[in-house]
């Protein structure tokens, strides 16, 4: 199997970890020669309730014997698409109300660019240095990293930069912006928290220019961080949020919310103004809504400030230097690159999952399932702290 994966399955990096897979249960997953990891990464932020949660694995049996697939984005009424746009609508602020379902993040992202676009008929989009939206062509063209983007090119123009955090860059937010696009908290930057009310005050610099605020929420969202957005604990509502990953529960899924006022805007001039053919499929949309009502009806959101103390006080050694993020969107910052990739392997061998963040070479990131135990977290940062006790530092 190794073989046929490296012969017929493209790569995008020289090394992936290539880890065969057997199956994957709640916190675990298991490999083909019956060796278990306990999941410190959850597929990247995007199993929130584990890996086959029975939840949402009975609701995905039961919608897959009612029908699939049967017709493009929006044309007939299926329930589970309804059902799920109704909840999204039920648990987020006024004016965000209406729900455009996608297939992948950087599709939600793409979506909303074009809502912006259309909605103020201005041209020129705002993002942060050492962002990250996703790989298509729109998504690309939001990040700041040359060395990515220049074998791309040409790619959107228009594209400037401000930094997260810096007040005195929302000067660049003029009347001639579309909108302003940030991440609730910096994920691949390495998980930096919106600081001195920063999202505040960028939500009233587009208010006064008349600029849109998308915020991405595709990573902290679906209650990664003790709200079911993030956006929730720092008092900034966005004019269109985008959501994925987490929100499918194991499929793949994007969305992008707006007011009805706002979304209505992509039916007519041109109409059609976004199509998909599969957006809102009913297997997915089933998947989603149990995800959803699962989040929203058990406690886990609140445990997931309780299990941010307990990996903090469990994770103390010397080589850690900081603990970054919020919630179970966690980014261990260690003194070097080659301390990082070490831990990563090492732990791997000693049966933990971990992963490195885009664009911060020093982070470990920890983003578990939100279903994990404490005695699960407390196992797993036992094993990051006895690799790091035996650590080779060159
Ligand atoms: C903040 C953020 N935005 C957008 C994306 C793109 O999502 P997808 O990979 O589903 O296209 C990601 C994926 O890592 C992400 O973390």
């Amino acid at each position: 199997m190794k073989d046929d994966f490296f012969k017929y399955q493209a790569q995008t990096t020289p090394h992936p970890l290539a880890m065969e897979i057997s199956h994957a249960k709640g916190s675990y997953i298991y490999d083909t020669n019956n060796k278990v990891y306990l999941d410190f990464v959850a597929g990247v932020s995007a199993c929130p309730l584990g890996h086959s949660h029975p939840r949402v694995v009975s609701a995905i049996k039961t919608q897959i014997d009612k029908y699939l697939h049967v017709m493009v984005y929006g044309e007939y009424i299926q329930k589970p698409a309804v059902d799920l746009c109704e909840l999204l609508a039920k648990n987020l602020p006024f004016p965000l109300e209406k729900t455009y379902l996608v297939n992948s993040g950087t599709e939600a992202i793409e979506g909303a660019l074009k809502l912006a676009r259309r909605a103020t008929g201005r041209s020129e989009i705002i993002a942060a240095h050492s962002a990250y939206h996703g790989n298509t062509m729109g998504s690309l063209s939001l990040m700041d990293f040359e060395e990515r983007k220049a074998p791309f090119r040409p790619l959107l123009p228009e594209i400037s930069h401000i930094t997260f955090n810096n007040e005195a860059h929302l000067k660049h937010i003029t009347t001639k912006t579309a909108c302003v696009i940030l991440e609730t908290i910096q994920g691949g930057a390495g998980f930096i928290e919106p600081k001195n009310d920063y999202l505040q005050k960028v939500r009233e610099r587009c208010n006064d220019v008349g600029a849109l605020l998308i915020l991405d929420e595709i990573q902290p969202g679906i209650g990664r961080t003790g709200k079911l957005f993030g956006f929730e604990n720092y008092n900034c509502i966005p004019d269109i949020l985008v959501t994925g990953k987490g929100l499918g529960g194991g499929l793949p899924i994007g969305a992008f919310t707006a007011s009805t006022k706002l979304m209505e805007t992509l039916q007519d001039n041109p109409k059609l103004g976004h199509i998909t053919t599969f957006g809102g499929n009913p297997v997915i949309a089933s998947a989603a809504l149990a995800t959803l009502q699962e989040i929203t009806e058990s406690d886990l959101m609140s445990q997931t400030l309780e299990k941010e103390k307990l990996i903090r006080s469990h994770l103390k050694h010397p080589l850690i230097n900081e603990i970054r993020g919020k919630g179970l969107m966690l980014a261990a910052i260690l003194p070097s690159a080659e301390i990082v990739n070490q831990l990563i392997l090492k732990s791997q061998d000693n049966g933990l999952i971990l992963f490195w963040l885009l664009f911060e070479p020093k982070a470990i990131r920890i983003t578990p399932p939100l279903t994990i135990s404490n005695e699960e977290i407390i196992k797993g940062c036992g094993i990051i702290v006895e690799v790091l006790n035996n650590i080779q530092i060159r």
